[in-house]
Order: structure tokens, then sequence, then C-alpha cells
């Protein structure tokens, strides 16, 4: 890998990493620096930092952190090869990466293959016949096949297989969830005669699959859970809508292939779909990248079910707004912009429900409000969401529809909803930062930001000395000697140490003065191991008295020993804990 990574080093000299972080990111500048909110999560206060002089990000809110290529991973969700060609691309520079070197891409080359493949075998293939009457009769035309990627997997046990095991062998296959395998060992095509629904990631690769049936059961087969794929981790048409998502800072949360798809060509194209299930906190937090707010539009049935409001609930908790869509008795998205067309589908969109005015009147659907019972059960059940909510004015709101709802005094209600008082604020907070470092952390700061050479380290400390977690960072200084250049070094580095590299050189330091700093973490650093030398020494002499039978001397011996203990132990208490300051 040496000769691409001296290459990355170039690219990073040519990218501007404020320009590339800026699309993802509104980023002010504040002094040297800029500073936005963190894409990586849940950010109230800008805790993201970027900077250009270093050549490096870091979020002191949620820890991550590291170079521009370790940004365009993390945020495309890409392998390092090809956040490396792609800012190559950008650079105007070539980047030749061996691609066998990174198992992920050829799962990814795989994937595009198939997917190739079944929407050959939906234009062209006698057999997709089927497939085009049915997209047809749907109202797809062909002309929109190739806008959503889809396909047709031909009937046949091993058509799949056939094709493509000589190439790429069987495991990759299997572990794809292409092929399936059975406990005899051999193997069958998951989809059969099935219509293909790639399910694309951000930058639109294929990462799985889903399969619709004409008839049979079950109606959709999706791939598995793989390497490149977890369905809570994604949402179904999220590259065809971040666009329009981002302009509009809404989605349109919807639950089927089908929905999606419709409603793209129905021209509402911030649509995503959540494939069948109910929502997840990584899927929450993607729509944290690009919105602001999240219409949901499930079937009529689903929406009010207690796990589509738990997962409003988990919208609402990462800071989104959520309304939802009432549509008409037995449809969705697909079948009402279908019959209606799109203008009746934006009236509905605009006039979808805050979450708790929908919340409260989903009560009636699940309490029968005419009997106390039925009301005492609504009231426990409101508790917790009553509870949730921080703001003032909408507690008032929400008390004030419960009341009429069930039919109760406002005073009382309001009263019998706060009793035992309102708990704290829900949402785990980020805690603020601590400048408590250990002598390790300390050192290293000082090194990297240049403020102390290593030679002058290395007189008295050697690479030893510092937790494995630190030792390759401190073998990169203490290879650049003079001249420690924290960009180029990250490139060296794997994740968790270019995070603890931008955590340490971006980061305000603890200290105001740098020679005492220096002085006291060395005097920290290497006293502990003192310590542990001198218990050693005791814990001989110990033996030894006890052997002897000197019992005064074993009391004196035993009482060193606790005084030991107990310094070592407050020792470790003061460096200790924040050995992870810098990490998640
Ligand atoms: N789904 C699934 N597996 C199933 C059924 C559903 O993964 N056996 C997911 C699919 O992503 C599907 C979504 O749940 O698109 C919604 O399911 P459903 O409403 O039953 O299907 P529709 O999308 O309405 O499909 P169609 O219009 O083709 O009937
Ligand atoms: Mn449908």
């Amino acid at each position: 890998m040496s000769a691409e990574r001296a290459d990355v080093q170039q690219i990073k000299d040519r990218i501007d990493i404020v320009a590339v972080i800026s699309r993802y990111v509104t980023l002010t500048k504040a002094g040297s620096s800029y500073k936005g909110r963190c894409p990586f999560h849940k950010d109230d206060t800008p805790s993201f930092w970027v900077s250009p002089e270093k050549g490096l990000w870091h979020c002191f809110g949620c820890g991550a952190g590291g170079d521009v290529i370790g940004f365009m991973m993390k945020i495309e969700n890409i392998s390092f090869v090809e956040a490396a060609e792609r800012l190559a691309t950008e650079a105007g520079l070539s980047f030749a990466a061996h691609k066998g070197d990174d198992s992920r891409d050829e799962l990814y080359e795989i994937n595009i293959a198939v997917s190739r493949w079944f929407a050959e075998n939906l234009t062209n293939s006698a057999a997709g016949h089927r497939g085009r009457e049915y997209l047809a009769k749907r109202g797809y035309p062909e002309e929109t096949w190739e806008r959503f990627s889809l396909g047709y997997a031909l009937p046949g046990w091993d058509h799949l297989r056939k094709r493509f095991s000589a190439k790429y062998g069987m495991k990759p296959l299997i572990d794809l969830g292409l092929l399936v395998r059975k406990d005899d060992g051999t193997t069958y095509d998951r989809f059969r005669d099935r219509v293909i629904f790639p399910i694309l990631d951000l930058s639109g690769r294929p990462i799985a699959f889903g399969g619709r049936s004409f008839d049979g059961q079950p109606k959709y087969l999706n791939s598995p859970k793989t390497a490149l794929f977890d369905k809570g981790n994604h949402l179904y048409g999220l590259s065809w809508a971040r666009e329009s998502m981002q302009k509009e800072q809404s989605a349109v949360l919807v639950e089927g292939y089908t929905d999606v798809i419709s409603l793209h060509l129905a021209g509402i194209t911030n649509a995503v779909g959540s494939m069948g299930t109910s929502l997840t906190q990584g899927q929450a937090h993607l729509f944290g990248r690009f919105v602001k707010e999240v219409v949901i539009s499930y079937d009529r049935d689903t929406a009010g079910g207690m796990a589509s409001l738990r997962g409003m609930q988990i919208l609402r908790n990462h800071g989104l707004s959520v309304r939802v869509v009432r549509l008409p008795e037995g449809d969705d998205p697909d079948s009402l912009v279908r019959r209606e067309g799109a203008e009746r589908m934006h009236q509905l969109i605009d006039a979808a429900a805050p979450f708790h005015v929908f919340y409260i009147e989903s009560l009636k659907e699940r309490h029968n409000m005419a009997s106390i019972t039925g009301k005492e059960a609504a009231l426990e059940e409101v508790r917790p969401f009553f509870h949730g909510i921080r703001s003032l004015p909408l507690r008032q709101e929400i008390t004030t529809r419960l009341a009429e709802l069930l039919n109760l005094p406002f005073d009382g209600l309001m009263q019998e909803l706060t009793r035992g008082g309102l708990p704290r604020r829900p949402e785990a907070h980020v805690e603020e930062e601590e400048h408590h470092w250990d002598p390790q952390q300390v050192i290293l700061s000082l090194l990297l930001r240049g403020d102390v050479s290593w030679d002058r380290v290395a007189a008295l400390v050697s690479a030893e000395d510092f937790a494995p977690q630190y030792r390759s960072i401190v073998e990169k200084v203490s290879q650049m000697r003079g001249q420690v250049d924290v960009s180029s070094m990250t490139t060296f580095l794997d994740e968790d140490s270019a995070r603890q590299v931008s955590y340490l050189t971006l980061s305000e330091p603890p200290w105001s003065d740098v020679e005492r700093a220096l002085q006291d973490a060395l005097k920290r650093l290497v006293q502990l191991p003192e310590i542990e030398k001198k218990l050693n020494d005791l814990r001989g002499k110990m033996e030894n008295a006890e052997r002897s039978g000197d019992r005064r001397h074993l009391d004196e011996l035993q009482r060193a020993y606790s005084t030991l203990v107990a310094q070592r132990l407050s020792r470790r208490r003061r460096d200790g804990n924040k050995q992870a300051a810098g990490q998640r």
C-alpha cells in the first residue's frame, strides 16, 4: 500500500479540506479555523472544527476526527481507496489503487455487475417479458427502468451462480446474499422470477436488492444483512432524493419501494422509503444529515401502530420535526398518486398534521374514550410521551387537546400529567469536555502542535512508555523528528489514531504554560512505573519478613505497602479515566 499512500499525500496537499467539507456542513470562519454542526451526531452547538492549516477536522461533541480522506470515508460510507480516488479526480491527479486489495471494493463490483445483469434480463431476455408487462401495468414505462435501476431475476435455481461464480468464486456471492447455501453445502439463487429493485447507497452504488414476486410468497424478498448492507442504516431512494431533501429541508418518508418510485415519477423527489420496517436510530441520523423535517406517509393502518409511533419519537429525539400525512383508507402513496395525481398528494403533504396532533387523535383508535378505564389507559399511555416534551407551549397545547378528547378539566389534567415532576431532559447529552488529560496525551499534544521537539522528550521517555493506542502516533512523531507534519501523518494511521491526532492537535490545550505542562506530564508519566517497582520490592521483603517471623518488620512493610497502593490509586484516578477523552 505504501506507494499509493505516498500518492495520497499529494492528493491531500492539493485538496482544499474546507471546500470539500463545506459540501456537507455549513462552516463559518472562527480565527484560523472553521466551525459548524457535526454531521455525525445530533449537534446543537457547533462542535465540529476544521483547520485548513493543519489539514484536519475534529468534532468535540462526538469525538470523530481525522483528515479529509477520513471525512469522505465516513460521510459517504466508502472505503479508503474510493475516497482517495474521488478526491484524486477532483484534484486532477490519478490514483491507481489495486482494486483487489480491498474486499469491500470487490463486493461493490459484484453488486454492480449483478445489478446490470438483472437490468439486462428485464429489457432483453425472453423470460423477462413477465417483468416488462408487470412494470408497464404498474405505470412504470421502459424509460423509467434505468432511472431506478430496475431489473428482473430469471426463473430457475442457478442462473446467477452459473453466470458469476467462475469470475468471483462462490464465497462473495454467498456473503452478498445472492446465493443461499443449503445444509448440504449446495447453493441456489436467492432471487428467482422476481422484479428487482436495487437498493443504492448514498453515492448510488447497489448494496442490496429487493425482489417482488408476481403472485408468490413472500411478496418481497430482500438481501439479508451483509458487509455492505444493514437495513436499519439505509433508506431506499436516498441517493435520488438527497439533493431535493437538502433543498427543501424536508423529506417524505414512505414504506415501500413502489411508493418511492411513484412519488419520484410524480415529481415528489424528496421521498425515501423505510423498506417496511420500523425506523431505527441509524435512519433518524441519516435524516438529520439532510433535513429538518420528516413527513411520514405510511398506509393508514401502519401509521397509527405502536411501532411507527416509536419510530416517530426516534425522529423527534433527533431534533427533527415530524408531521403525519393522513391517506384515505386502503391507499398507499403509490396507489394514491397514480389514481389522483401529484397535486392531490402535494395537498395531503401540506396538510399533514404535526406529530403531537396526530398522536393525540390516534389515542381514540386504541382506547375507548367513552369508558373510564379507557380514559385511564389513554392517560397512562400519554404520560411518557408528555414527559418527553420540553417545550412549555407545546405541553399546554397537548393538554388542551387531551382535555377535550377525554372530557376532563384542563387544570386537573395538567396536574395529573406532571405528577411526580417532569423528569430531566430525555435526550442523552454530550458531556462537557473535561480538560483532564493524562500525561501521555499532554506530551503527544505538545509534540503534535510543534511546541516541543521529540528529542527533548526522547531523553526521558521512549515509545514503550506510551499506551498501545498511542504507540503508532508516537512512532510517526519520532520518525518525523524535527518537523512534525500532522496532515501527512494521518495518511499512515488507522481511523482511531487519526481521531486522536485531530483531537490532540485541534483541541483547546488545558495548559497555559508549555514548559510547566511538559515537566508535570513527564513527572506523572515516569512516576507511576516507579511506584510499581517499589511495590514489587516491598513484596519481596514482606515475604522474607514473614518467613523469618519478624512481625514488627512485617507490620512496618505492610504500612508502607498500603501507602504506596493508595498513592498509585489516586494517581491512576487523576490520570486514568480521561485516557478516553479523545475517543468516542
Ligand atoms: N416488505 C418487505 N418484505 C415483505 C413485505 C414488504 O421487505 N414481505 C417491504 C418492502 O420494502 C415493501 C414495503 O415493505 O416495499 C411495503 O410493503 P407493502 O405495503 O406490503 O408493499 P408495497 O410497497 O405496497 O408493494 P406493492 O405496491 O408492490 O404491492
Ligand atoms: Mn403498494
